[in-house]
């Protein structure tokens, strides 16, 4: 029994060392940084600080709660909402982002007046 334990045991560290070997290069473990991503990704359309609507009848993002926003971006990206029929243009901005660049995106946008 001892014997299977630690077999298991073994090869169970032996494939984490493996899985971080691959996934773990190096630059990746940086912390996602919102505004970076926000002024590549967003502010051609939403405006430098969010001011911007994107088009008539669309709100200006300055300020919105980074929850709220999050979630309605990773709705984006599913492509599960399309609130004024323009979701595709949000979705192709979004599709390759991860969710820890999104929340961090949310955060930023949430910081701006
Ligand atoms: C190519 C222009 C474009 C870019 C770039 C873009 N958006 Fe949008 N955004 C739009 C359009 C158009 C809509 C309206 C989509 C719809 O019909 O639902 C929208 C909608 C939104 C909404 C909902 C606004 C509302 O009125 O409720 C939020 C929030 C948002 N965008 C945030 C972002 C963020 C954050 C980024 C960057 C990751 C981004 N957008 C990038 C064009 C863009």
């Amino acid at each position: 029994m001892k014997k299977i334990i630690l077999s298991a045991l073994v090869a169970s560290v032996t494939l984490i060392a493996a899985d971080s070997a691959a996934v773990y290069k190096s630059g990746l473990l940086l912390p996602a940084n919102g505004a970076a991503i926000y002024k590549k990704n967003c502010a051609l359309c939403h405006g430098e600080k969010g001011e911007k609507i994107a088009f008539e009848g669309s709100i200006a993002i300055a300020g919105m709660d980074k929850v709220k926003h999050a979630k309605e971006l990773k709705d984006y990206r599913y492509g599960s909402i399309n609130k004024y029929g323009y979701g595709a243009q949000m979705k192709g901005k979004l599709v390759d982002l991860s969710w820890d660049e999104i929340d961090a995106v949310a955060e930023y946008v949430q910081g701006l007046k």
